[in-house]
């Protein structure tokens, strides 16, 4: 069933990280599409301008914002110029993440820094950033985090993916408290796999994407939630239903989850 256009989105300027692939760039043309203006940040400076090209050739208008690394340095750089170019800023999406499934002991600890430098703390500094421009503005502003259900479902083979989306998940659910007296939404995105470019480096044996073919959702299907959430109080999107009620039955009877269902969680 195909669901309205969401009016308040029209005319708002979004930044998105990791715009350039996957659920990014399904969101960033589903913004477009509902009149709103995507602010697109990602390294692939090519798959910017290609996608720029694409949403205006819908008619829709874009901003194309490439970074070199999600360093704190080059990140900061970024922000002072959007601010100085756009002067007003109604939503930011961090979504720029990527996952390797590998066992502790196989953990390459560069590569965690690196994991936790994209999945964690450069969205903890997009959004400290843009905070207080959001909180000087009376008009409704929006911050979502695309988190995972690894934040609350920890499965094998994911130590270093989990630890730092649950501390996404952890962030996420402090600031929306601190700001619950603004007019700012801060919204968790906790999602079950989605069939994007994730898993090439992920899972590159593709074991895992075998196991959940059937029920991986589509990036497409994730942007429309999400962009239909854009600038309601929504507090999270959990996709798939089952997942999420998976997710509460393991904070309330955890050790029971494992054993019942280690074939499960087995899957990668
Ligand atoms: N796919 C899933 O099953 C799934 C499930 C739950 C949550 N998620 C989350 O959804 C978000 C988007 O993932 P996706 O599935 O759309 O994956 P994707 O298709 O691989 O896209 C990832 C995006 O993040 C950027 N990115 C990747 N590695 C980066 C790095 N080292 N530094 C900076 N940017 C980087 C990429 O842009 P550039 O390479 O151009 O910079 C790309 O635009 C991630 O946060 C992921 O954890 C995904």
């Amino acid at each position: 069933m195909k669901i309205g256009r969401n009016h308040a989105v029209n005319e708002k300027k979004i930044i998105i990280t990791g715009a350039s692939k996957g659920i990014g760039r399904e969101i960033a043309k589903e913004i477009a599409a509902h009149g709103g203006i995507p602010i697109l940040i990602a390294r692939s400076n090519e798959l910017l301008e290609e996608l720029a090209g694409e949403i205006e050739g819908n008619n829709g208008f874009c901003k194309v914002y490439p970074i070199e690394k999600f360093s704190r340095e080059a990140i900061d750089k970024q922000i002072n110029e959007i601010m100085e170019t756009e002067k007003r800023i109604h939503g930011l999406i961090n979504n720029a993440g990527f996952g390797v499934f590998e066992k502790v002991e196989e953990i390459d600890m560069k590569e965690l820094e690196e994991m936790f430098q994209v999945n964690v703390l450069a969205g903890i500094q997009y959004a400290k950033a843009f905070l207080p421009h959001f909180l000087q503005f009376k008009g409704r502003s929006h911050i979502i985090n695309i988190v995972s259900q690894a934040a609350k479902l920890p499965t094998p083979k994911a130590a270093g993916y989990v630890a730092s989306k649950h501390a996404m998940l952890g962030f996420t659910n402090v600031l929306r408290q601190e700001t619950r007296e603004s007019s700012l939404t801060v919204t968790s995105v906790n999602l079950g796999p989605v069939k994007t470019n994730f898993f090439e480096l992920a899972d590159k044996d593709g074991t895992y994407q075998q196991n959940v073919e059937k029920y991986m959702l589509q990036p497409e299907k994730v942007a429309s939630k999400v962009v239909h959430s854009l600038f309601t109080n929504r507090r999270e999107i959990n996709m798939p239903w089952w997942m999420e009620a998976g997710s509460i039955l393991y904070r309330l009877f955890p050790g029971l989850m494992e054993k019942a269902l280690k074939s499960q969680f087995d899957k990668k």
